[in-house]
């Protein structure tokens, strides 16, 4: 249920102690991080404390921003690597044999507004920004969710199921111990980071019908299917769409290739790389594939899980 303290967003970090607490997650950075759960979503307290307020105090968007959006384990790398490579093809074409993706991780091409970015650090990129975020759509900016904002928000929904084994398999590497019951058990009640998963894609799924123009909704699995119409439909709302001679000259497919989980999963950089948050970079290539979980949860973990998500989304219009 939704916390019953409500302040404006840019002062979240007063009533920190007054938010309900969630500690059962391990944590993926250097230091510990609990969730709160604030206006109905679970957020990991350091990002409430930081970059949130920054984000709501003094982060000037541009019409030109493009904000990549997600639920954590959801492609997130992924849609990184395609919308950069995208938008970048000018001065980065995919053929170049220093491209920055074969040589930085996606996360480090393009940053995570209300985790690696300060006000003055968003400033100075190059327009047209693109930046990334898992906040859920109720919690952006109004700047940016505002009608004639100019903004583009690129959202990546994934099945819930294998969202969770990614998250689950992902939370393992730093800490062993952690079950899939717990996770599951957690997951279910929404008590993870964006949590609950379900309604973190639901908020995004309206917006994409209310606002076409301004939020482009996309599925991990359709992707997976179609990697090349859905670059082709991300260019394109991105405002760089590829002209037939792109085409014709194997850009579109250059790009897809260049962002490819085995071409991704072999580079140096993703293979013994570090980032900024101190977790391995080979730690966000797994296997990438549509009902992996299915070799993780029982079938009856899964029908519950199913029956939560059902309940939720009732009468929204939307199904996974
Ligand atoms: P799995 O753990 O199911 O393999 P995120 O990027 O949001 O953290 O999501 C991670 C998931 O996306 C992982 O799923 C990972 O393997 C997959 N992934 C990472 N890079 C990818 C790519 N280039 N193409 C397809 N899937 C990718």
């Amino acid at each position: 249920s939704p916390s019953p303290v409500t302040v404006p967003h840019a002062k979240v970090a007063g009533i920190i102690p007054l938010l309900p607490l969630e500690t059962r997650w391990p944590s993926v950075t250097r230091d510990p991080s609990p969730l709160r759960q604030y206006n109905g979503f679970w957020i990991p307290e350091m990002i409430l404390k930081g970059g949130f307020t920054a984000v709501h105090s003094c982060f000037e968007p541009r019409p030109s921003d493009v904000f990549l959006s997600s639920f954590p384990k959801s492609g997130t790398t992924w849609l990184k690597a395609l919308a950069f490579a995208a938008l970048k093809r000018s001065t980065h074409p995919p053929f170049e044999g220093d491209h920055p993706l074969r040589h930085w991780n996606p996360h480090d091409c393009v940053k995570f507004f209300e985790l690696d970015l300060s006000a003055g650090e968003f400033e100075a990129l190059p327009s047209p920004r693109v930046v990334a975020t898992h906040l859920p759509y109720s919690l952006l900016p109004d700047s940016i969710t505002r009608e004639g904002s100019g903004c583009r928000i690129v959202y990546v929904c994934r099945d819930p199921r294998d969202a969770l084994v990614s998250f689950w398999l992902f939370m393992r590497k730093v800490s062993p111990s952690f079950t899939i019951q717990e996770a599951f058990d957690l997951f279910c009640q929404g008590r993870c980071t964006g949590g609950p998963q379900w309604l973190h894609v639901l908020q995004y799924w309206e917006a994409s019908v209310r606002r076409p123009d301004s939020v482009l909704f996309l599925r991990y699995e359709e992707m997976l299917r179609e990697p090349e119409s859905h670059l082709k439909k991300l260019a394109e709302f991105m405002g760089c769409g590829f002209s037939k001679e792109e085409e014709e000259a194997g850009v579109v497919s250059a790009i897809v290739e260049l962002c490819s989980l085995g071409k991704l999963k072999e580079m140096e950089v993703n293979r013994n790389g570090v980032n900024n948050w101190g977790t391995k970079n080979e730690t966000f290539f797994r296997k990438g594939v549509a009902g992996d979980w299915s070799n993780h949860m029982t079938p009856e973990m899964a029908q519950r899980l199913d029956r939560i998500v059902e309940d939720a989304l009732q009468g929204t219009g939307f199904t996974f």
